[in-house]
């Protein structure tokens, strides 16, 4: 059993405290914006942000989530970092299959909510973690720009 805030409101997982984030957000609170790469922690599809900071949902078990804030994809729409980001995500048609883009997203709002205008150097550091197989990063360092001076 582990209780945390999840998109402002409070859920308790019945699992097993080494159950996956991940797991428990898609199987047993019917989340399922976040996705499943490589369960590894090597390529950001499955990001989240725990207290503000993204991480990898993928190897982060609930009971390290005890008590915690968490944010998915599906809690941006609230959040005005979150927010930009999306519309701006949109604007630049960023996606091409998809798959990796909620962890970008997740990942560009975390970025944004520490540093307000970043450069292309801090851009690339703060998503080097997240991989596209599509390769859309030229998109995503345009539409991180743009909610960037969105915001601004
Ligand atoms: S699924 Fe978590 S980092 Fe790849
Ligand atoms: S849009 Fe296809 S993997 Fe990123």
């Amino acid at each position: 059993m582990s209780n945390f805030t999840l998109n402002g409101k409070p859920v308790t997982v019945d699992a097993d405290p080494s159950t996956p984030v991940l797991w428990a957000l898609r199987d047993n609170l019917g989340l399922t914006g976040t996705k499943f790469g490589c369960g590894l922690a090597q390529c950001g599809a499955c990001t989240v942000h725990l207290n503000g900071q993204a991480v990898r949902s993928c190897s982060l078990p609930i009971s390290a989530a005890a008590g915690a804030t968490i944010t998915t994809i599906e809690g941006l729409a609230s959040d005005n970092v979150g927010k930009a980001v999306t519309e701006a995500w949109v604007a630049q048609d960023v996606a091409q299959c998809g798959y990796c883009q909620s962890g970008q997203i997740m990942s560009a709002t975390a970025l944004l909510k520490t540093n307000k205008k970043p450069t292309d150097a801090q851009i690339d550091a703060a998503m080097a973690g997240n991989v596209c197989r599509c390769g859309t990063y030229p998109r995503i360092r345009a539409a991180i720009k743009q909610a960037a001076a969105a915001l601004a």
